[in-house]
């Protein structure tokens, strides 16, 4: 019998995760099942449980569940430590929370858009769950300055502060500096806002990164305006799921292939 696994989320009903996975384990030989599962905001214990219960080996965990999941898995990998967020729960003894967010990122960034980190100023948008997630790989992938920017300016100081090296300000304290990546890790996109950033922003070559995919969001759009490159999260979803996917079966897929295949290639 294959082996069950699922993305867990409120909401989770337009996830492209259950058609990666199914291509990661034809291409990888692999048997598994992968579904989807959509819980309401007070849900999420029951349904971890049940899904437990019946047999289920691993879970991706999406918004906005996964700061919970760090609080319910037993044993925590150190970048899911750093994050404070879980996406990855793996259903051994005691359960593992891992967080593969910020790994799929530096990956999108350096095999899909062959840029390198350590050559620029990065400027980091949002202090949410998706922000705390990639911040710790960041740092670790040398980047070469970082600035935390959020609305609420308290929220980028309080990230900022736990990675040595790294500036929290607001919108309104960016003045002239510009960047060579801009990474927007906000829900402002999933509202069709963008935060108010200045035009100046975007430095010459500079590329725009929103963690939504499969929209051209406000961001993107007045990036593009302003000169920049543009990408949307695609890349960092299929890396994230192919980290996910180690460290539930210990085989890693290859990428292109299935990012190809989203993109419609
Ligand atoms: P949480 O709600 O737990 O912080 P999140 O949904 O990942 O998790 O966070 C949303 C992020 O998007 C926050 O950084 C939020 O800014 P605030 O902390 O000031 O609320 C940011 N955000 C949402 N809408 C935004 C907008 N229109 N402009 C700028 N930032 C926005």
């Amino acid at each position: 019998m294959s082996e069950r696994y699922a993305v867990i989320g409120h909401p989770v009903a337009h996830s492209k995760s259950p058609l990666i996975h199914a291509e990661f384990a034809r291409a990888t030989g692999q048997d598994i099942e992968y579904r989807r599962i959509e819980v309401a905001r007070d849900g999420f214990r029951r349904a971890v449980e049940e899904f437990r219960g019946a047999g289920g080996r691993g879970l991706n965990v999406t918004l906005p569940f996964k700061n919970e999941a760090f609080r319910y898995c037993g044993q925590a990998s150190e970048r899911a430590r750093v994050a404070e967020a879980v996406n990855t729960l793996a259903f051994q003894e005691p359960v593992l929370g891992d967080n593969t967010d910020g790994v799929g990122l530096v990956r999108d960034l350096g095999r899909n858009h062959h840029f390198d980190l350590r050559a620029a100023r990065t400027l980091l948008m949002g202090a949410g769950g998706a922000a705390q997630g990639v911040v710790g790989a960041l740092r670790e992938a040398g980047v070469a300055q970082l600035v935390v920017v959020n609305r609420t300016v308290a929220k980028a100081q309080a990230l900022a502060a736990r990675f040595p090296g790294t500036r929290g300000c607001g919108y309104a304290d960016l003045g002239e500096e510009s960047f060579g990546l801009i990474v927007n890790a906000t829900s402002a996109s999933l509202l069709d806002a963008a935060p108010p950033l200045p035009a100046s922003v975007f430095g010459r070559g500079a590329l725009a990164y929103d963690m939504v995919y499969g929209r051209e969001t406000p961001f993107l759009v007045a990036a593009r305006a302003a000169g920049a490159r543009g990408s949307d999260g695609l890349g960092m979803l299929v890396e994230q799921a192919a980290e996910s996917f180690f460290v539930w079966r210990g085989v890693r897929p290859d990428t292109a292939p299935v990012l190809r295949k989203l993109r419609g290639g």
